[in-house]
Parts: structure tokens; C-alpha cells; sequence
């Protein structure tokens, strides 16, 4: 099977979400990867928009048609893309293993230069459910690759990062690292396709895990120290400060701190 089946570069299209969510509503076998240049409507989760200037992030969409991947484990799909991206960063930017984490539900960060994580990369994941099945997916990945530090918006600027910064200022190849990507995503996908999915590396690299968080969903907060994700259900698990236990299979993490 050629990897990525399907594989187009745009300089400007609204969202790469709607483009490959399009090529599989049209029969386009997986796997289908649209790469932009500029979105004029990015999406993030939970109905942002993910803004980044021309050529400064790589902005791509991948459409897969997992062939018995269950509804229960639809995460698992952005969850090996995170995977796939957060080693290929590492690569092509030349840092330090471990220098960027994923946090959960699907964000990759690095430690800011004081306190606090800073984001570089957010990934939405949008299924198509049929009988319990995944019977199609869109998994967008929106990474902060050779954007300047100057140039970051200044509401967002002290929360974010990118791979150039983070790299000491050295500029950051798009199609490098789209390369890396798609060469870790193949065997992680080939993987999840014999029902095989990385427990270990998507619970190693949780930036949450043993840090006090704060989570939001549906207007609720819950507060606790993170003890873990399920592999089972994706949840984070949480042992609250309310004494209980919780399993959040849904929300944001709002704050994240050294317990
Ligand atoms: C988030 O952190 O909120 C997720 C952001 C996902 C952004 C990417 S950019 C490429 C793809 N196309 C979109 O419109 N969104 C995703």
C-alpha cells in the first residue's frame, strides 16, 4: 500500500479539515494528507480558530478509514498522530529527547524559559461513527514550526512556543518535517491497524502526570493531581481534591503545575 495514498499541498484553503473530511465523503482512500500553507479558518477543539501566519506552522489533515478500530477507541487516532509528530519534531528541529511532552487531551508542549508549559502543536480529531466503529476520520495537526517569537500574537504570545524558538532560533523546514511525520506515522498507523497501540510511549509522555491540574468540562472544573491516562478509554485520571477519583474522558486542562 503507498503511504500516504493521497497527498496534496495548498497555499490557501479555508480549513485541510474540510478539505480531506471532503475527499473521503468521495470515496478518496486512506491515507489522504491535505498540507496548507495558510487557513483563513483554521479550527481548533472546541470551536476556536487556529490562526498562524503563511509558512510559519505546518498545517496539515490526515483522513484515515481505520478498518475495525472501535468507537470507544476513536482517540486513538489523534493520540498516534500526537505520537507520530512529537518524535519527527524532536528530529527536525535537532532537541533534546524529551524536550517536548504531549498534554492531554492533545496538545504538545515544552517547559517555558520561566514557569509554566507553553504550547507548540494542538491536534483535533473529528470520527465518523458507524455501529460502534470508526468508519472515518480527519486528524488535523496545527504545529508551531518556524515562527519567531516576534511575531507571535500578543495575547497568546506567553503561552505558545515553536520548534524554531525552541531550537535556539535556528529556522525549522516544513517538508523536513512533514517527511519525519508521515515516516513515524506510517508503521504507528500500520500498527493500529492489527490492533496494536502505543500504551507505553502515550503514557510516558504525558506532561500531566504526577503535576496538579485543573480541568474544565462542560462548565465544570475538577481539580486534583493527575495520576495517569486509561489506555483503554483515553480518560485522564485524576485524583481529585475533593478526595474522589476521576476518569475525564472529555475537557481541557486549564492549568498545569508541579504538584
Ligand atoms: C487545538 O489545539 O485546538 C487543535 C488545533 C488544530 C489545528 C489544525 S491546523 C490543520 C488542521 N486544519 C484545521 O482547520 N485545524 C487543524
Amino acid at each position: 500500500m503507498t503511504f500516504p495514498a493521497r497527498i496534496e499541498r495548498f497555499r490557501t484553503v479555508d480549513s485541510t479539515q474540510r478539505i480531506v473530511r471532503e475527499w473521503l465523503d468521495a470515496g478518496t482512500d486512506e491515507v489522504a494528507v491535505a498540507v496548507a500553507e495558510y487557513q483563513t479558518a483554521g479550527r481548533g477543539r472546541q470551536g476556536r480558530e487556529w490562526l498562524a501566519p503563511a509558512g510559519k506552522a505546518l498545517l496539515l489533515s490526515v483522513g484515515f478509514r481505520p478498518r475495525a478500530l472501535a468507537a470507544q477507541h476513536a482517540w486513538r487516532l489523534p493520540a498516534t498522530v500526537s505520537l507520530a509528530m512529537r518524535d519527527a519534531a524532536e528530529e527536525a528541529a535537532g532537541l533534546k529527547d524529551g524536550t517536548l511532552w504531549l498534554k492531554w487531551p492533545n496538545d504538545m508542549v515544552a517547559e517555558g524559559p520561566r514557569v509554566g508549559l507553553v504550547k507548540v502543536a494542538g491536534v483535533l480529531g473529528e470520527s465518523a461513527l458507524v455501529d460502534d466503529r470508526v468508519e472515518s476520520a480527519v486528524i488535523g495537526i496545527g504545529i508551531n514550526s518556524d515562527w519567531r517569537a516576534t511575531d507571535f500574537p500578543w495575547a497568546i504570545a506567553p503561552a505558545m512556543t515553536s520548534l524554531r524558538e525552541l531550537a535556539g532560533r535556528r529556522p525549522i523546514d516544513n517538508e523536513q518535517l512533514l517527511d519525519a511525520f508521515l515516516a513515524r506515522l506510517e508503521p504507528r498507523y500500520e500498527g493500529l491497524q492489527r490492533g496494536q497501540f502505543d500504551v507505553g510511549g502515550w503514557s510516558a509522555n504525558q506532561v500531566t502526570t504526577t503535576r496538579h491540574v485543573d480541568v474544565e468540562l462542560a462548565g465544570e472544573r475538577v481539580g486534583g493531581t493527575a495520576t495517569g491516562v486509561d489506555p483503554e478509554t483515553g480518560a485522564l485520571l485524576v485524583s481529585g481534591d475533593d478526595g474522589r477519583d476521576h476518569a475525564v474522558d472529555s475537557g481541557e486542562v486549564i492549568r498545569c503545575r508541579v504538584a
